[in-house]
């Protein structure tokens, strides 16, 4: 380790978060139907799973595109030599219409302000390399997506100053809570290149109002900052209303040729409309030319591969095919949340009203021991540990106030699901019995006894090989 670099020695790279803990706990131990009914079901991990069917229909009829054939003939050579580090010119212009098509056809994309990044994690990185120098600072409201504290902070050393946002309001982004962040910056000495978002929201699963999009475009333009709109969920809005890009605002309010028209620069990747992380597709869209070309050129450290621009380039410009998977997936993703939302509401929990993404954001306030991030990280254990479900607990997501969770319900089975709640359910009522018969948590918790009678609710069974003790 003494002879490393002190990147690799900081930890700012955020994997020992409750986040990514729960992940290693979950693959300690996962849960299967019917190999490991009793493992830990993984609720923390923002995968679109539901659609599958409709990729794989689409690649038995397409054999050329699978088998890098154009009308009947090999293309492999071609695809497996050189590549342009500026990405297939067919793959741009069928991601940029893909991406129009998401936005309702309401903005004109154009393919040359495209860079191709590995996933959206490459592609805010690059932003961050581009926009801000170490020491910089970024605005994120809260609660935001773990994964930024790495993304974003830990090879780049810029800051993330948080804009708080809580409860009182749905969790939405006011005037005064940006003002707030920015002074917050200045107090530490840092200065302030832009605001980040996540629209639609990971992890409320909320997109954001045209009043908040107009509240960011008027801050920026006053602070003389960048925005960027991390617009990965964007594809996934399934309830009302609809998903608006800041793009479109833009638009609307006729900035083409201003210069906060430069200053407002899009994330997008494949991994959640497509259900695709593994292919790591993503890119940046930006109307300055001179991101665009810094991006283009740091694109070099993390391009997609030639074959899977290829093959999704067929896929993409079938427009028959789009219409219908977007519409299919949306409609698949409304009746998932209805039923996670359905299940907790059966275990007297309630969630954020959503409208969006692969999860919900959920209120166990009422189950903590006191209002303290303590409370929070005890029932998140007990959580995994006992009644075997990985969730995301609201401190991980830098969430101001604690007894908030986030929720995943694309990445499973419905069965997977009703167990999931069949299991919360047992969980609550025994927790509420606890508060009524007024023993203590932490007693109640460290007692082996008890425990093992919450195995056997929550099983329905012997507890003998349940993994409850860590
Ligand atoms: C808001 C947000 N941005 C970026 C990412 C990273 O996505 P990718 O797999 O495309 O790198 C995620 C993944 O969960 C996300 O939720």
């Amino acid at each position: 380790m003494k002879l490393l670099s002190k990147k690799v020695k900081c930890n700012a790279h955020g994997q020992d978060s409750s986040y990514f803990l729960g992940w290693q706990e979950y693959e300690k131990n996962p849960y299967n139907e019917v190999r490991n009914p009793r493992g830990i079901i993984q609720m923390g991990l923002a995968e679109n799973q539901l659609s599958f069917d409709l990729l794989e229909s689409w690649l038995a009829q397409n054999p050329d595109a699978v088998g890098f054939k154009k009308n009947g003939e090999s293309i492999l050579k071609e695809l497996a030599l050189h590549q342009d580090y500026r990405g297939l010119p067919a793959f741009k212009n069928a991601l940029a219409e893909f991406m129009e098509e998401i936005r309702g056809n309401k903005v004109r994309l154009k393919s040359e302000n495209l860079v191709l990044t590995a996933g959206a994690t490459s592609a805010n990185e690059t932003l961050m390399f581009c926009l801000a120098d170490p020491g910089n600072a970024f605005l994120l409201p809260t609660p935001y997506y773990p994964g930024f504290d790495r993304d974003l902070k830990w090879r780049t050393e810029i800051q993330i100053v948080p804009i708080q946002c809580n409860s009182s309001n749905g969790f939405r982004i006011t005037g005064s809570a940006l003002e707030e962040a920015y002074k917050e910056a200045e107090r530490r000495n840092l200065k302030v290149k832009g605001v980040l978002v996540t629209n639609p929201s990971n992890p409320l699963g909320i997109t954001l109002s045209l009043h908040e999009l107009n509240l960011l475009v008027n801050f920026i333009e006053a602070k003389g900052i960048h925005l960027i709109s991390d617009e990965i969920y964007s594809g996934l809005v399934f309830n009302s209303p609809d998903f608006v890009s800041v793009m479109e605002v833009l638009m609307n309010k006729n900035y083409m040729n201003t210069q906060i028209w430069n200053q407002i620069h899009i994330v997008y990747s494949l991994s959640k409309d497509l259900g695709i992380p593994g292919f790591r597709v993503g890119a940046i869209y930006s109307n300055d030319k001179e991101v665009v070309s810094a991006a283009t050129k740091m694109s070099s450290f993390g391009l997609v591969s030639s074959q899977t621009q290829y093959l999704l380039s067929a896929m993409l410009s079938d427009k028959k095919f789009t219409k219908t998977y977007v519409s299919e997936n949306r409609k698949r993703l409304k009746h998932r949340q209805e039923m996670l939302i359905r299940g907790l509401r059966n275990a007297g929990i309630r969630c954020l009203e959503s409208n969006a993404g692969l999860f919900c954001w959920v209120d166990m306030r009422h189950l903590l021991s006191s209002n303290t991030f303590e409370a929070e990280m005890e029932i998140w254990k007990k959580i995994i540990y006992e009644v075997g479900l990985n969730i995301s607990p609201g401190s991980s997501c830098h969430c101001a106030e604690p007894g908030w969770f986030r929720v995943c319900f694309a990445n499973m089975s419905e069965e997977t699901l009703n167990c999931a709640m069949q299991r919360i359910k047992v969980f609550v009522n025994s927790e509420c019995k606890t508060n009524v018969n007024g023993s203590n948590r932490n007693q109640f918790w460290n007692k082996n006894s008890r425990r093992k009678s919450l195995a056997n609710w929550v099983f329905g069974q012997s507890f003998h090989d349940y993994k409850y003790e860590r």
